[in-house]
């Protein structure tokens, strides 16, 4: 989108700086750097609403929410508020010994809206280490009970599943193209197939089949259940591992399978929470109740830096003795319940109801669902899968066989340059084009999305 009338005037020699400065600096995530170096960077100035607006002035539709976090958009007076009344008392001071009253008020909010099996709030930053708090929670609970449950110390997950990039986190992930590299690094654990329909890994096919997925779950919970300590995973949606959407009914027997086994279950709601999926938290569509619940990214409204690991009363219980027993957590990151994080994340939670959030969601998620529908069966759409405002458009070379595209194709890649071109931000996995825009995106904002959307896969396939 070219720049609109009333937009700051451009100062050419700033961009120039900054582009030259981010190449010679700056180390992306994610990011093939040599890639980088070789291209005319984007760089982002400013937001507002839905839109991010970059140096040149140039506005496009964030997509992608800023990698899944932004629920109420950019800019929003009732957030930027409660932050800037924060900063006017405290930017930060340290949970380690000493209490904060945002944290205090946000663990009592959260506690209030999260599932009722899960009562005690310890604050980190990322998704990625509220994820590792729920593993070593979990392992030192069982180690603390003493023989035969001190060697449950084992962990379960999903076949592709992601969970952050941290050693434990990555240890519990299965995206070989993000993980092979570090396994002589990492922990082993028992893999659960992905229930991945379109590309079954037991073979079978969704419309005969019978869930076999759920069985195998529960054998090896069954099998393993002296050694695990618990089973960690997404719930409904696997989102990094493509848009994974699970079948009804995964979820609940791979609790019901805990349960029945004594292994603790980890939800990683790190995506799928805050109203992405249609309910605040995935986990409600099948009413399961977790020992643990790892959240981030939606958590401060996509304003700040926060992650909350959530864990059931008898967890913590697990963990109280006198200082000699050494049942103290023995982790905390200096930053943990960061206040001006935790005031954002009050005002952001407090918005749900004000802004009826989840009734919009609903909403979109229908004309989401009819856009897509009209993609499915269009050249080279292998899969097109949904939950909520949660989806993924999956590019394939076969749609009679899932063939995938030659990975030095980059399909995935090309549809987002052109999506750029067209004012809109995207971001893909692998060939996998994700629709994650912030919830608060109008019916119209969305629709334009996916026009681009729709345009940018056009444009790239016609010249395959
Ligand atoms: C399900 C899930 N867990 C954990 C993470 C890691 O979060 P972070 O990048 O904040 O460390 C992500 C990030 O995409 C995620 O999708």
């Amino acid at each position: 989108m070219p720049p609109a009338a009333g937009d700051t005037p451009i100062d050419r020699e700033r961009i120039e700086r900054l582009k030259r400065d981010d190449k010679r600096f700056v180390w992306h995530p994610f990011t093939q750097m040599k890639d980088w170096l070789d291209d005319d960077p984007l760089v982002i100035e400013r937001a507002e609403g839905v839109e991010l607006i970059d140096i040149e002035g140039r506005r496009y539709l964030d997509g992608v929410s800023s990698l899944w976090t932004n629920v109420h958009g950019h800019q929003v007076p009732e957030i930027d508020r409660a932050v800037s009344t924060q900063l006017g008392k405290v930017a930060h001071s340290t949970l380690l010994g000493l209490g904060s009253a945002p944290a205090i008020d946000l663990a009592r909010a959260l506690v209030a809206v999260t599932p009722s099996s899960v009562a005690r709030v310890f604050y980190s930053d990322s998704g990625s280490s509220a994820v590792e708090v729920a593993l070593k929670m979990a392992f030192q609970f069982w180690r603390q009970q003493g023989a035969p449950r001190g060697a449950k110390t084992g962990f379960a997950c999903l076949g592709d599943a992601y969970h952050g990039d941290t050693i434990g986190s990555v240890s519990v992930g299965g995206i070989d193209l993000f993980h092979a590299i570090y396994r002589p690094l990492l922990f082993e654990t028992v893999r659960i197939p992905a229930p991945f329909c379109y590309r079954c890994p037991l073979g079978e096919r969704r419309a005969d089949c019978d869930m076999e997925c759920a069985g195998e779950a529960e054998r090896l919970i069954d099998r393993h259940r002296d050694q695990l300590a618990a089973v960690v995973m997404e719930p409904l949606v696997q989102g990094a591992a493509g848009m994974i959407v699970h079948p009804e009914g995964f979820l609940s027997r791979v609790a019901a399978a805990c349960r029945h086994n004594e292994v603790l279950l980890i939800l990683d709601e790190v995506a799928t929470g805050f109203g992405r999926t249609g309910k605040l938290f995935a986990c409600e569509h099948e009413g399961v109740e977790p020992d643990l619940i790892a959240l981030a990214k939606g958590l401060s409204g996509g304003y700040l830096p926060l992650a909350a690991t959530i864990a059931s009363d008898r967890i913590f219980e697990g963990f109280l003795g006198s200082f000699e027993s050494r049942r103290t957590l023995f982790h905390g990151h200096t930053y943990t319940g960061n206040p001006l994080a935790c005031a954002a994340a009050l005002a952001s939670l407090e918005l749900f109801e004000q802004h009826c959030v989840l009734e919009h969601v609903a909403l979109l998620a229908h004309d989401l669902g009819c856009r897509l529908d009209t993609l499915a069966g269009r050249p080279h759409v292998g899969e097109v899968r949904a939950k909520g405002l949660m989806a993924g458009v999956e590019l394939v070379k076969d749609v009679d066989t899932g063939e995938p595209f030659d990975a030095a194709l980059r399909v995935g890649h090309r549809v987002i340059l052109e999506a750029r071109k067209r004012g809109a931000i995207l971001r893909p996995l692998g060939d996998v084009i994700v629709i994650m825009p912030a919830l608060a995106i109008g019916r119209n904002q969305l629709d334009r999305l996916l026009d681009i959307v729709e345009e940018s896969i056009n444009a790239v396939v016609e010249t395959l």
